[in-house]
């Protein structure tokens, strides 16, 4: 069984919470997505309103096991202190005697903010001394880290073995009751959209989702690889030819599972990769030779958000198209449009992680989203239907 620090009362008490502050930080130090930190503020405020003191780790990066400013969590601290307006004390080692010694004299109020973990290598090695240094810091251990929750690290596993109160975090919490509800309880019809430029690495997601769903609806690169088992042309357009096989067994599947699995029926080609192309909209039967796919088309937006608005459940994972170039975004951001009245019309609506939770990010939609994931990789995995180390190490 899992607890929620909502059962808790954490009056006087030092908690170690890890969260995932691995957010993109540009070159001038500013956070370009600061999704993944405010989704932390519910599990910081609770600890602060009980009487406790919250003392955040996480890793930012892959530092590669040695300080590495570029990696540094300070400019997190510095959201949390400036935007964010909590008092913080930031710690520039997660470990020794200067951690031990401002978690010692932190007041209420006061919320520390320990050094990027992966700057010592016992971190991403699942080191048992490492883990009891961290766990000496504290009195009850909180995981919020949904998204790290796929990962065996010290941080996230092997610190909750030296506590006897260990809670899920409210983010944690929540993550698990939508993915969870969506996967193992759904209500339906549900639909599932896949994208992204790989089949590879969604293999084992979407032959879970075949058991689970109504109808899955495919766009973004991998459109091509289904194309291709199809025997169209896809011209220049991203192909993973190993996965042709796979492909067609996934359609196979989705036949003998009785569920609808939908593929682009157009799609805008470019002749390059750069959002000012020469471009055209073509029929998924007729892909020019030496163009590139890089988005679904009106025809296919349309189809789609017709299955979406008949659903009550709805799951996306992975853009349509490039939408990172302006031009070819109007696919990936059609869906986000579809889901928002979807939801407005009842329908539960979850967005994994990554690129599709950037996407509803810069259209300002989080809110009529009804759970946009912080876990990109973690999410998958947990509709892969796997038990993530992180989850399990909070069982008592
Ligand atoms: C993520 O962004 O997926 C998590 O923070 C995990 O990061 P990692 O892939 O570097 O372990």
């Amino acid at each position: 069984m899992i607890k929620s620090i909502s059962q808790a009362n954490l009056k006087n008490k030092r908690v170690l919470v890890r969260v995932d502050f691995n957010v993109p930080i540009d070159d001038s130090g500013y956070i370009t997505d600061d999704m993944r930190v405010k989704a932390s503020i519910f599990t910081i405020n609770k600890i602060i309103s009980d009487g406790g003191i919250p003392i955040l780790m996480s890793h930012l990066g892959r530092p590669g096991g040695k300080v590495n400013l570029k990696y540094s969590l300070k400019p997190v601290a510095n959201l949390l202190k400036d935007k964010l307006k909590y008092n913080i004390l930031f710690v520039d080692d997660c470990i020794g005697a200067n951690a031990e010694n401002v978690v010692k004299n932190a007041n209420v109020g006061e919320v520390v903010l320990l050094e990027n973990l992966r700057f010592h290598p016992e971190e991403e090695a699942n080191d048992e001394i490492f883990a009891s240094k961290l766990a000496k810091l504290a009195d009850v251990y909180v995981n919020d880290a949904f998204g790290s929750a796929h990962r065996a690290h010290a941080s996230t596993t092997m610190v909750a073995k030296f506590f006897t109160e260990k809670y899920a975090g409210l983010l944690m919490e929540s993550e698990l009751q939508y993915l969870g509800e969506a996967l193992n309880n759904p209500k339906k019809p549900f639909v599932a959209i896949i994208g992204g430029a790989k089949i590879s690495g969604k293999i084992d997601v979407l032959n879970n989702l075949l058991s689970k769903c109504d109808t899955i609806l495919i766009g973004g690169g991998m459109m091509f690889t289904f194309f291709k088992s199809l025997g169209k042309e896809i011209g220049n357009s991203i192909v993973e030819e190993d996965k042709i096989d796979i492909a067609s067994q996934l359609i196979e599947d989705a036949k003998k599972n009785n569920v609808k699995l939908l593929l682009p029926i157009d799609v805008v080609v470019a002749k390059e990769l750069n959002n000012n192309s020469e471009n055209q909209l073509v029929t998924s039967d007729a892909i020019p030779k030496d163009w590139i796919g890089v988005d679904i088309g009106p025809e296919t937006q349309s189809l789609f958000a017709n299955e979406i608005l008949q659903s009550k459940t709805i799951f996306w994972n992975g853009p349509m198209g490039i939408f990172e170039m302006s031009n070819f975004a109007k696919g990936t951001f059609a869906i986000a449009d579809a889901m928002k009245k979807a939801t407005e019309n009842g329908a539960i609506s979850v967005v994994g992680g990554g690129d599709s939770a950037s996407a509803i990010d810069q259209l300002h939609y989080e809110k009529y989203i009804t759970h946009v994931s912080t876990g990109g990789g973690a999410s998958l995995e947990f509709l892969e239907g796997k038990e993530l180390p992180g989850v399990k190490a909070l069982e008592s």
